[in-house]
């Protein structure tokens, strides 16, 4: 009986030892000849569904790319963007791209690339509302829900901090008249007035995000293949060809 109960407790003890790594290695990842790509595809112009149903944008872009230089075929995984790292560390993918700003808080969590690019907060908001951070005291301030925005909307004091599931989602509350401001990237905020030709105002830029791709943490082989292999297509131009396609300009960080 004692026997069997240590068997037990040894078991356990195994199981739980290897669900604590849950990710892949890069040898690993080698041998399928496959690479897992987690993004969540309501970021545009980074990361989104065209009218075909197909991923797009920079960061899809960026990861085909790696993977390429990796020689690994890119499989693609679309994830909600606030369970996104939960589910890296769960195996879910061997990275995500998905424009995560690199945070001492996620970095607890996970591990981050290089920088890919870097970019920065702007207000958005209709002609005559709140565009400097002083003006938004006491005013009605969107951002999407688990992303720096929300964080970085805190500190200006609004009288409510809507959030939302998808940064999208609150363009339409802003055009509504729901909202007094929207708090995001400014890429994005060119974007989502320029598709949809919207009588929007943009604030000049209020800070400086170094945005990263992320592994499970501790899968530092993985880790140091990425970074070469973004070296590398920085290297050769074509990290410059993809950026001069999305943006008109280089947006790697300077
Ligand atoms: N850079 C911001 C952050 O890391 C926003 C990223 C949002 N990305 C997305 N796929 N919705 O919090």
């Amino acid at each position: 009986m004692k026997k069997l109960i240590w068997f037990g407790v040894l078991v356990l003890a195994l199981a739980s030892l290897a669900s604590a790594q849950q990710f892949r290695t890069f040898p690993q990842i080698k041998k399928s000849g496959k690479i897992l790509i987690g993004t969540e595809g309501a970021f545009p112009p980074f990361n989104f569904f065209d009218d075909q149903n197909h991923l797009k944008g920079f960061d899809i872009d960026i990861g085909n790319a790696i993977a390429k230089q990796l020689n690994l075929q890119p499989e693609w995984k679309a994830h909600a963007w606030d369970t996104m790292l939960i589910a890296l560390n769960q195996g879910r993918f061997d990275f995500v791209i998905a424009s995560h700003t690199i945070t001492a808080e996620r970095a607890k969590a996970v591990d981050f690339s290089k920088p890919y690019y870097c970019t920065g907060n702007v207000i958005v908001t209709k002609p005559g509302g709140p565009l400097t951070p002083e003006a938004l005291k006491g005013k009605v301030i969107g951002a999407q829900l688990g992303t720096t925005f929300e964080e970085f909307a805190k500190q200006f004091g609004p009288k409510q901090l809507k959030t939302y599931q998808t940064n999208p989602d609150a363009v339409q509350d802003l055009m509504m008249g729901r909202i007094d401001a929207w708090i995001t990237d400014q890429f994005t905020a060119i974007e989502a007035i320029k598709t949809r030709n919207l009588n929007l105002k943009v604030s000049g830029l209020l800070n400086k995000e170094e945005i990263g791709m992320a592994v499970a943490k501790g899968n530092s082989l993985l880790l140091a293949a990425i970074n070469k292999a973004l070296d590398d297509i920085q290297a050769n131009g074509v990290y410059a060809k993809i950026s001069d396609k999305w943006f008109g300009q280089d947006i790697r960080c300077k």
